[in-house]
């Protein structure tokens, strides 16, 4: 089921967030990605995904995403008020990119830097459709499909850890926010 936690354009610009991303290179994300398999943390919540892009996904040209971070290519101020919107104090965050013809397959993002708060229950993760509604541009949050959503349309994962895509067979840019906070 979604979990809708409302729309945050009465708290963040969507459009000039996307143009300040526009402005900068950001970092390029394509598969399969580079990790240090001796990281623990690999071992532990990254194994499945990294497998499914050393198989299913090697050497498939369609997987590149861009990511953007605040602090870095836009202003940190926005996750602050992110925060506030969905009740959670901030932790990482970043814009992702997909352009026409690409896709990000099926992950599990990392949390390795917020295990104990996973553990507590207390680490909630969201996805924020930055840019508006156009054809072909699609997320996968589980059983779910997120496509045509309004503008700055907010959505608590399942859990942080839940299995998620996103795609664009369309002819514009797809910019999303996926943003990660924890119960105070
Ligand atoms: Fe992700």
């Amino acid at each position: 089921m979604k979990n809708f936690i409302g729309n945050c354009s009465s708290v963040i610009d969507c459009e000039a967030l996307i143009a300040a991303c526009e402005l900068v290179e950001g970092n390029t994300i394509l598969a399969p990605l580079e990790i240090n398999k001796d990281d623990v943390f690999y071992k532990e919540e990254s194994k499945e995904t990294f497998d499914l892009l050393e198989t299913v996904y090697k050497n498939v040209t369609s997987v590149k995403f861009k990511h953007y971070y605040p602090g870095q290519h836009f202003d940190q101020k926005i996750v602050d008020e992110l925060g506030k919107f969905c009740g959670v104090e901030p932790l990482g965050s970043f814009v992702s990119k997909v352009e026409p013809g690409f896709c990000v397959p099926l992950h599990k993002d990392i949390m390795n830097n917020y295990k104990d708060l996973y553990l507590k229950n207390k680490l909630q993760r969201f996805v924020i459709f930055l840019s508006k509604p156009s054809f072909g541009a699609g997320f996968i949050l589980e059983d779910e499909i997120f496509y045509l959503e309004e503008q700055g349309n907010t959505y608590k994962f399942p859990d942080p850890h839940s299995w998620h895509a996103g795609f664009n067979v369309g002819t514009k840019s797809k910019h999303l926010i996926t943003f990660t906070g924890f119960l105070p």
